[in-house]
């Protein structure tokens, strides 16, 4: 489905970014991942050529823009192109409003929301001039409904469903679509992290009663990153198993 396709995804070194680029890597893409984490984006990007897929990786911190920059600049000088850009990196730093530092709201939306800005800056303008791209930003069910413990992360990811807005508009007549994938509760590293108990609480109020998994998102980023995909730009597609509806 993306034979000839070079897609770069951010925080592919493991959780739902890695199964997104071993989804593509299967379907004949070019992957490309950019994680904080050098040593694990190229494992996955290994995991890649070992199946007979084509892949590379770039340690770097999507928060930092020039750094941005230069990897993708780096990207198109070696791949000629981009097709696809899906900005997965992300971080939490919960706690409640009342002990949250501004240190904790500072390293979230510079993550999140400036680190999905800077990637979406540095490919855009080719993007529009080639006539063709697909954009897929990560949100969350927090980002829409809200989430005690997480007011700088829900910030982030609402902030990040009106970015893809805006840049879906700007791109439309030029071929370029932006769109959202908003996961519910999905079982990667950064879930692991929560107490077997409060995790089987949030089981039972899940309509589908299972934790989503990564498969499940990475299905939802393939659909909108997809060619036929075309008509479809500024949208959120929640992946939550009917957490909310
Ligand atoms: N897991 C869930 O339940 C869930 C729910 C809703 C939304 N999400 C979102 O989905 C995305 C992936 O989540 P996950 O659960 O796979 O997370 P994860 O913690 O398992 O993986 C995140 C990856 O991003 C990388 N990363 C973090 N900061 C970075 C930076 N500054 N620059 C480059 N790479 C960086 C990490 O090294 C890691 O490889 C995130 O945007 C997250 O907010 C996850």
């Amino acid at each position: 489905m993306f034979e000839e396709q070079v897609v770069v995804i951010t925080g592919a070194g493991q959780g739902i970014g890695a199964e997104i680029a071993k989804e593509f890597g299967q379907e004949g893409a070019t992957v490309i991942i950019v994680d904080f984490n050098g040593e694990n984006a190229e494992k996955v990007s290994q995991e890649i050529i070992e199946k007979n897929g084509k892949a590379g990786s770039y340690q770097g911190d999507v928060a930092n823009y020039d750094q941005t920059q230069e990897t993708i600049a780096k990207i198109y000088a070696e791949y000629g192109k981009i097709d696809v850009l899906v900005n997965c990196a992300g971080i939490t730093r919960d706690a409640s409003l009342k002990k949250m530092t501004k240190e904790n709201w500072d390293a979230v939306i510079a993550t999140n929301l400036t680190g999905t800005f800077n990637f979406i800056k540095a490919v855009f303008d080719k993007m529009t001039a080639a006539g063709y791209g697909r954009i897929v930003n990560f949100s969350s069910l927090a980002g829409i409904t809200g989430n005690f413990g997480q007011t700088n992360y829900s910030a982030s990811k609402a902030g990040v469903i009106g970015m893809t807005k805006t840049v879906a508009i700007e791109g439309a007549a030029k071929g370029v679509t932006a769109n959202v994938v908003a996961p519910g509760f999905i079982q990667t590293p950064m879930t692991d992290a929560i107490p077997e108990e409060v995790k089987n609480k949030m089981i039972q109020g899940i309509p589908v009663k299972r934790i989503g998994l990564p498969a499940d998102v990475a299905y939802a980023v393939k659909f909108l990153a997809s060619k036929e995909s075309g008509y479809i730009t500024g949208q959120v597609i929640e992946v939550n198993g009917g957490m909310h509806i």
